[in-house]
């Protein structure tokens, strides 16, 4: 009797809960698995993640490098790099963005339906010597911006965080700033859900909920392979491989599959041990709380329960995603900093044509994409140690270059940081740097 009365009590203070400890998430560079799968299969997910894809393998026609790696190595595999991509477009005469039409072979074909123009193309060559498909800018696409790579370490806790957890941020960092700072949280189709929507956290425009639907559209309009979720080539001019490019292996798995699984199961950034753990760095970060840079640079986020089913259907977050905080320093929410870009998630390149051109299809989404034309998704500081160009165009190279380009929702945090004393910016940039 007496033992269910103290039972009783504890219940109703909240002391005793049935829901499971929700722990630390694995973090380091030492190309490990996070607990997904074991380190063999993590090494061979990322071997296909590192494949130098050629001609014969359905690399282009236009593409923009031959290996993911190529662009996301920084320390190691799946980490952020230098390596830029060029977006253009126009407004037409209501002011609303309009992707480019990029003429290529002299005029024969327009593309259309992608903001992306391509760095390289597999003509004209030996077998093509005539054809001329390098995409250029025309000089009508008045709106252009750089956009650099983004690390994808850690992503797989990113992906498992529940669209509620987003939307709760957006709300509470409103309601805690009076309505100044309020980010966006942009539903966005699940590829490999038709029909299905997520909340966006992936891509400078948070263009991707699911790492398998970034995979795809990666896969096709970084390298130029065709897969099951991306079957349409961008030209067929010079092409010669069959379609799709990629098929699944003897495990059934494709390309696709073992991008996404290295990626849910890489560990997460981890920071300087030596730096972090310094007087003055612990100092910055009580500043940057303080000045209001935590107000979307969010330290820590729990994803959702292990065997919380996402992705609209097609993944069941697993014990070594599920309940895990993590330290990204961003809320993946799109903001308007006054750096925006102009530019709108074009539907054709990242959700492919099938769901672009069906209204049954969450097309309904596909209107609020335009506010998003100037609003870019806080960058995660994970890892920003250890990037040399900063901000969505890399045209910042100094940390204080990048803290004094935000405006906009930011604005009053920015005047907030210019007005700490010299040592107080010292420290809170040596924060930055242990991050
Ligand atoms: C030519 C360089 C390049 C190649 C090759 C490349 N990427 Fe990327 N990646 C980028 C850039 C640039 C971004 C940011 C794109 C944006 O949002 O506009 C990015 C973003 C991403 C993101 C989003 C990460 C995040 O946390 O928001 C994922 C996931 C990703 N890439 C996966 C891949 C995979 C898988 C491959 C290989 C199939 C690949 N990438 C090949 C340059 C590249
Ligand atoms: C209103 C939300 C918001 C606030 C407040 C904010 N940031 Fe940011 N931060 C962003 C966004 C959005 C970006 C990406 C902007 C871009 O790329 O154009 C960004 C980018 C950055 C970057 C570049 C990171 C990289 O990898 O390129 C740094 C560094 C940074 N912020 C530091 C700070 C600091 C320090 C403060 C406080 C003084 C702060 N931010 C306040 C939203 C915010």
């Amino acid at each position: 009797m007496k033992l269910l009365a103290v039972l009783s009590v504890f219940l109703s203070l909240g002391l005793l809960s049935f829901a499971p400890p929700v722990s630390e998430a694995p973090t380091g560079f030492d190309n490990k698995s996070n607990g997904l799968v074991d380190d063999a299969t993590h090494t061979t997910d990322q071997n296909t993640f590192e494949e130098v894809e050629h001609l014969t393998d359905g690399l282009g026609p236009l593409y923009n490098a031959q290996s993911c790696r190529e662009c996301h190595q920084n320390p190691t595999t799946g980490g952020s790099s230098q390596v830029s991509e060029l977006r253009v477009g126009h407004k037409d005469a209501h002011g609303v963005f309009q992707n480019p039409e990029v003429p290529i072979n002299h005029g024969a074909e327009i593309i259309k339906g992608r903001s992306l123009i391509n760095d390289r193309a597999i003509c004209p060559s030996g077998a093509f010597p005539s054809s001329e498909i390098q995409e250029h800018v025309p000089g009508t696409e008045t709106i252009r911006t750089f956009r650099v790579s983004l690390n994808v370490l850690g992503d797989g806790f990113v992906e498992a965080l529940s669209d509620q957890t987003l939307l709760d941020l957006a709300k509470d960092q409103c309601r805690k700033s009076q309505g100044k700072i309020c980010g966006q949280a942009l539903y966005v189709p699940i590829v490999e859900a038709p029909g299905k929507t997520a909340v966006g956290r992936f891509g400078w425009k948070d263009q991707h909920a699911s790492l398998l639907s970034f995979s795809a559209d990666a896969y096709l309009n970084e390298m130029g392979i065709t897969n099951r979720l991306q079957p349409d080539e961008v030209t067929n001019i010079c092409n010669t491989a069959t379609e799709p490019n990629d098929t699944p292996g003897a495990d059934g798995l494709s390309d696709i599959d073992h991008f996404a699984r290295f990626m849910r199961a890489s560990e997460a950034p981890a920071r300087d041990v030596t730096l972090s753990a310094a007087a003055e760095a612990k100092q910055g970060e009580t500043l940057f709380g303080k000045v209001g840079c935590a107000a979307c640079h969010v330290a820590t986020l729990t994803t959702a329960a292990a065997g919380t089913v996402i992705n609209g259907g097609n993944f069941t977050i697993p014990p070594a995603l599920g309940d895990k905080s993590f330290h990204p320093y961003g809320d993946f929410l799109l903001h308007d900093v006054g750096t925006g870009d102009g530019i709108v998630q074009a539907t054709v390149e990242h959700y492919g044509r099938k769901i672009a051109a069906h209204p049954d299809l969450m097309i309904s989404t596909f209107p609020k994409f335009h506010s998003t034309a100037n609003k870019i998704r806080t960058a995660p500081l994970w890892g920003v140690r250890l990037h040399s160009r900063l901000m969505h165009d890399g045209a910042s190279t100094t940390l204080t270059d990048a803290i004094r380009r935000h405006r906009g929702e930011a604005a009053h945090v920015t005047d907030e940081f210019e007005r700490l004393k010299p040592a107080e910016k010292k420290a809170l940039l040596a924060f930055l740097l242990s991050l």
